[in-house]
């Protein structure tokens, strides 16, 4: 960008937690925004600093407070509980600002099922779009709230979306997701308390993880997913089975995911050399593999990102590259 261009404001609420602290690292640092605010939560917290965060942002976390936030930035990123995005989305409408929400208050669309998965969320306001950067990029420029999907349906649409859109793909799909523990949150919990999941892994929310609509909703296909906790950090892998559509090559998968990905820093496909979860930790790539067995027409993908970074805070600063003009990889790579 220009020496001197002005630079955009931008502030976090929920900066405390996981996803937030990453957004704080990532827009500290960032040369095209100035981070004015960054908040944690209004009822229990008083103003703190963030050790981990010395020196890359020295200001203090100061409690919620919407008066300030809608204030001081023209972009405001919530790392925030659902229930507390959906209540103050629509007073940070009013005040004019662009909301990029990592939470999953605004990603269903279809009324009846959004009061299903998130009954909190009680207004639905004009100008939200799913923000899919690799596949939404030209819908989302004028977008007044972001609602950028979640870890797991991140890495399941990337490596399926392509294929669906081409009719390459057969139903239903079946996603065996893996998860490391910083994925729920930072409070622990009986399932992601440390003597509770180191050495095991335990599959969880079979038919009712809300991230199971989300993903049918983007693929419009019927979708088995699985979802597991396994004693990681951070980091997501999928593994796809796919049925592929009678006559389909090996080819035909290759160039469809290719020609998708032309353009797209974060995408990196690796064909046959599946990807690891070590490989993409602390970035904002996307690895996606894939094997193909036409003598039974079917195919393996392997999806696998950071949850903290490709699947909350980088995905979102990449969307408010995109919507904001910048190039797309600042402040990611
Ligand atoms: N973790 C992931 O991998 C991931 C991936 C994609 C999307 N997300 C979504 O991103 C959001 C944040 O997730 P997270 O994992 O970072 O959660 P987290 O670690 O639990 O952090 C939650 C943040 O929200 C603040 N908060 C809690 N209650 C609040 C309230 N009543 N008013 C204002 N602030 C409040 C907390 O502040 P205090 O520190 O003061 O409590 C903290 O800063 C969630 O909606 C989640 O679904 C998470």
């Amino acid at each position: 960008m220009d020496a001197g261009a002005q630079k955009l404001r931008v502030a976090i609420a929920g900066a405390t937690g996981y996803a937030g602290q990453e957004l704080l690292r990532i827009l500290a640092r960032h040369p095209g925004v100035t981070l004015t605010t960054a908040m944690s939560s209004g009822t229990t917290s008083k103003p703190r600093s963030m050790p981990a965060l010395n020196h890359i942002w020295d200001n203090p976390i100061v409690p919620l407070d919407l008066d300030r936030l809608t204030a001081e930035a023209d972009f405001v990123f919530l790392a925030l509980p659902e229930a507390i995005a959906a209540k103050i989305v629509p007073s940070l409408l009013k005040k004019e600002c662009r909301v990029i929400d990592l939470s999953g208050a605004f990603r269903i669309r279809n009324n009846e099922q959004r009061r299903q998965w998130y009954p909190e969320t009680v207004d639905f306001p004009k100008g939200v779009v799913y923000a899919l950067p690799e596949r939404h990029r030209d819908h989302m420029r004028l977008a007044r709230v972001l609602a950028c999907p979640g870890c797991y349906p991140t890495a399941a649409l990337l490596a399926l979306e392509p294929l669906a859109a081409a009719g390459l793909i057969e139903e239903p799909i079946i996603i065996d997701a893996k998860s490391g523990l910083s994925g729920a949150g930072k409070t622990p919990s009986d399932r992601t308390h440390f003597s509770e999941n180191h050495g095991s892994v335990a599959a969880y929310g079979v038919f009712s993880h809300r991230h199971g609509p989300e993903i049918i909703q983007e693929l419009q296909k019927s979708v088995i997913f699985v979802p597991h906790l396994v004693p990681l950090n951070r980091g997501i892998l999928e593994t796809i089975y796919v049925k592929l559509r009678p006559a389909t090559s090996a080819k035909q998968i290759e160039e469809t995911l290719k020609t998708a990905y032309a353009d797209a820093p974060f995408v990196r496909l690796t064909g046959e050399m599946l990807p690891e979860i070590k490989n993409v930790a602390y970035t904002n790539f996307c690895d996606l593999g894939w094997v193909v067995d036409e003598a039974t027409q079917s195919a393996v993908l392997v999806s696998c990102l950071d949850n903290l970074i490709k699947g909350a805070a980088g995905q979102a600063v990449q969307n408010l590259n995109i919507v904001a003009g910048f190039d797309e990889r600042t402040g990611l790579l």
